[in-house]
């Protein structure tokens, strides 16, 4: 119900996402990690552009050879698509030298969007990892994004006041047992979002975030065993319900927009309220006479 007594939300909503054309006018922005229309950072890409940012592409060059970043790009006004390894820092360094040159200066705003754990893919126990599993669920998951800031950081890439925001996720502060090492990098990613954040926000004004999403359907997401249960328990408890992938999409547009400029170093839940639920009622209730 709005104040008015109708329920108006739905078109109020509408009104003001139709008028609000221009969030990112005149920004210039990268975006990590699109795969397929599924992902977060797909839709990411799509706001941004909606919202009048300028944006180009990147994606791990195995994750290219599907071809569907292009169709995305098309989409996005014919965006450039540079692949790049976010675990290699000369790929980065190409990245960002690439971007800057399609800009015509620095960049804006940048999502990292990655995330991928060989142990998880191959069902390994937590108490029974491949360490060398794990060098890699750490690099790609979270020391990508200190390489990025870094190399952002050493080419001078970002604009004053520029965003950069990476995607977490609830188990880097509480269990959650088929998550496995991917809570660990999750952990290091939001540590190295406060640390670097400090130094370059001291540096630059440049603002660093992550958004902790609910569990989401996504080619990533359904890798992680139990995943259908675990969304339909993450939704009964949540008081609004999951997140969907463009609700996180729009609440990236407002980070990278210039309406949330003192915001940094913040691990931001976007998760319709899970995170401060101890337990729902539609949850418990599965635990009286009737629900077992
Ligand atoms: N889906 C969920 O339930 C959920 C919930 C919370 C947070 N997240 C996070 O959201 C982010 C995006 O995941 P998604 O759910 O959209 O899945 P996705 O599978 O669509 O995206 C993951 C992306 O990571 C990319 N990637 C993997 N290794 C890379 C590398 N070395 N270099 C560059 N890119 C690489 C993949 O190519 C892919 O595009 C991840 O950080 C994920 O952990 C997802």
């Amino acid at each position: 119900m709005s104040e008015w007594g109708g329920s108006l939300a739905p078109q109020t909503n509408q009104l003001i996402r139709a008028m609000a054309h221009d969030l990112l006018k005149g920004k210039k922005g990268i975006v990590f990690g699109a795969l397929n229309d599924m992902s977060i950072a797909w839709k990411v890409a799509l706001e941004a552009h909606a919202q009048g940012a300028e944006i180009v592409l990147t994606n791990a060059p195995v994750a290219m050879r599907m071809g569907e970043i292009h169709n995305l790009a098309k989409l996005c006004g014919d965006a450039p698509v540079i692949p790049a390894d976010a675990t290699n820092e000369d790929d980065l360094q190409k990245l960002f030298e690439g971007a800057m040159e399609h800009f015509g200066g620095k960049v804006d705003f940048v999502l990292h969007s990655i995330g991928m754990s060989p142990n998880v893919r191959k069902g390994k126990q937590y108490t029974d990892i491949n360490y060398k599993f794990l060098q890699t669920t750490l690099d790609v998951s979270a020391i990508s994004l200190h390489k990025t800031l870094a190399t952002a950081k050493k080419l001078d890439a970002l604009n004053e006041w520029g965003s950069v925001v990476a995607l977490s996720y609830i188990a880097a502060q509480r269990i959650f047992p088929d998550y496995g090492d991917m809570a660990d990098a999750k952990s290091l990613l939001e540590s190295i979002t406060r640390s670097f954040g400090y130094h370059y926000g001291v540096a630059k004004k440049i603002r660093v975030n992550t958004v902790s999403q609910s569990p989401t359907v996504t080619t990533a997401g359904s890798g992680v065993k139990g995943f259908d249960e675990f969304i339909s328990y993450s939704e009964a408890m949540s008081p609004l319900g999951n997140a969907d992938a463009q609700s996180c999409a729009e609440y990236c547009i407002t980070l990278f927009s210039d309406l949330t400029r003192y915001v940094t170093m913040q691990n931001l839940f976007h998760d319709g309220g899970f995170s401060n639920t101890g337990v729902s009622m539609e949850v418990i209730s599965k635990f009286g006479p009737e629900g077992a």
